[in-house]
């Protein structure tokens, strides 16, 4: 009986396995630092339960690992550490979509140049799997189409405006956010107008600029290849790293799974001088990251100096992620580093709040944690992240065009309350309650598009011409209808009209 069950379990075992090891391709083409810090604890796990990895990136493994083998692009590119101007206007906006259309476009030269890669199709190799990021060019999936495999696309941050329109997911101006704007899930007319500008800006740049230069690209290397358009639409899965309680909640079809939360790492034992610093903080600790947003050189002078203002009256002590030694005014409840373990400092009960740029990565850290935020956004996902937080009750939000050190002040008060603090605590609880922790559920969904490639999840949308996506036909053929009779209401009207205004000059004759 006994031997009978172990025979059976090895048995299911032996099929499981047979099953479920898949030789898997991760491309990843953006040289985004932030990005791939996302992708590597996802494709590492994917490798610890036995699948075999192959990785296309900027990021190969300092550490080699079983089941895990690099293909390095980063010969000679310098990795973005996301140093962008911190200027928030409408100019700045545009020089960053165009950094985006370009960079989509080189990147996808750069990936079909690389000898490596193209050995992976000259050679024939087999793949059960593509992953890749889904941000500004979607010109990997020339390479999965020509190995025939099936597609998980993965992003570190919302999903992009032009890929709305691929997934066949409505962009509603009235309660989604876009990139770069604020005003959360309750926008007023002018910023709907702002974001439906900004929506269309966006898709058409990227369809006329990025999209056609990666098919003239991928043209050079494949024989009748699809246009990327195309191939984006049949993607079999997208793993958006996003959460309803942090992005506000949308409407995604069923192929659109949001897996947001799995980046963050069980927390470690912090450095012996930060652990003192904040383990005898008799106040409690705020902890102040702007990742790479703010530097030392790009900062202005006066909102340095309303930050130092308002932290050098607080009771707390502040652990600050800054560049420089010193800080101007060397306040003494600081303890500032170029390089901080993020996660493990928010996991600390000392950490009372989170003073931050919004990035998802943080926010994503903090909902974790439960650590109330202050989120001063700068650009790219960070003011939509800022608006939801707020609205969450995660915490709340400043601009930057408008710091002060009593601005700063009063939202320190408002994080700080007790309650306030009790309330996101709640949040993180909420947060955390899922059929799956957000790894277990990206590595569910990866394997369930492998098992399932030959079915389609997603929405008929995707693939309507817009005139019948949005209805205009409709629209157009009912709006005739009613203009005709209207029209001919009109006519009998006043033919009627005519008829019985004459009849009483009849009489009168
Ligand atoms: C695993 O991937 C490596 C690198 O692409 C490849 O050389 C190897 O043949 C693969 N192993 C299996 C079992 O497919
Ligand atoms: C998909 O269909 C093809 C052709 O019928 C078959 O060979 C293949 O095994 C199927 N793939 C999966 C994952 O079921």
């Amino acid at each position: 009986m006994k031997l009978n069950h172990i025979l059976f379990f090895s048995f299911l075992s032996v099929l499981f396995n047979q099953v479920l090891t898949l030789n898997i391709l991760g491309v990843f083409p953006y040289e985004g630092k932030s990005h791939f810090f996302v992708f590597a604890p996802y494709l590492k796990e994917l490798a610890r339960r036995g699948h075999n990895l192959t990785v296309v990136s900027y990021f190969p493994l300092e550490k080699p690992m079983e089941n895990y083998h690099d293909i390095s692009l980063s010969k000679d590119v310098k990795i973005l550490e996301d140093a962008f101007p911190i200027k928030r206007s409408y100019w700045t906006i545009i020089q960053i979509s165009f950094f985006l259309i370009n960079s989509g476009t080189e990147n996808c030269k750069t990936l079909l140049d690389d000898e490596n890669v193209q050995n992976l199709w000259k050679s024939k190799q087999k793949f059960d799997l593509v992953v890749t990021e889904q941000f500004n060019s979607d010109c990997a999936l020339g390479l999965a189409h020509a190995l025939g495999a099936p597609v998980v696309g993965l992003t570190s941050c919302v999903i992009m405006p032009w890929h709305y329109e691929t997934f066949g997911i409505q962009y509603n101006p009235a309660h989604v956010p876009i990139l770069f704007l604020e005003g959360g899930t309750k926008p007023t007319l002018y910023q709907r107008i702002e974001r439906t500008i900004l929506h269309l800006y966006f898709v058409y740049l990227h369809k006329l600029t990025c999209r056609k230069e990666n098919d003239k690209t991928l043209a050079k290397y494949f024989k009748d290849i699809p246009p990327v358009d195309e191939l984006a639409q049949n993607v079999n899965m997208l793993l958006s790293y996003s959460h309803n309680s942090i992005t506000g909640p949308g409407l995604l079809p069923p192929n659109v799974k949001e897996v947001g939360g799995y980046h963050v790492a069980k927390p470690k034992e912090l450095p012996k001088d930060l652990k003192k610093f904040i383990d005898e903080a008799e106040h409690g600790v705020i902890y102040i990251s702007f990742g790479s947003m703010l530097r030392a050189t790009s900062t202005p002078k006066d909102k340095l100096e309303a930050i130092i203002g308002a932290i050098s009256e607080l009771p707390q002590r502040i652990v600050w992620k800054w560049e420089e030694k010193n800080l101007p005014g060397n306040p003494k409840n600081v303890f500032i580093s170029n390089w901080l373990p993020q996660n493990d400092i928010l996991a600390h009960p000392k950490v009372l709040a989170f003073y931050s740029h919004c990035g998802m990565l943080g926010t994503t850290e903090a909902i974790y944690h439960g650590v109330p935020m202050i989120g001063m956004p700068i650009f790219g996902d960070q003011p939509g992240n800022a608006g939801a937080i707020e609205e969450s009750g995660l915490g709340v939000q400043i601009d930057i065009r408008h710091l002060t050190k009593e601005l700063l002040l009063e939202k320190f008060k408002i994080v700080l309350n007790p309650e306030f603090r009790r309330k996101v605590k709640d949040l993180s609880r909420v947060w955390h309650d899922r059929p799956q922790s957000a790894m277990d559920s990206a590595i569910y969904w990866t394997e369930y598009t492998a098992r399932t490639a030959n079915y389609s999840f997603g929405t008929p949308a995707a693939k309507l011409p817009i005139y019948i996506f949005r209805s205009w036909d409709i629209i157009a053929v009912l709006g005739t209808i009613c203009l005709a009779i209207l029209i001919s209401l009109k006519l009998v009207i006043t033919f009627l009209y005519k008829k019985l205004s004459q009849k009483p000059k009849i009489k009168t004759n």
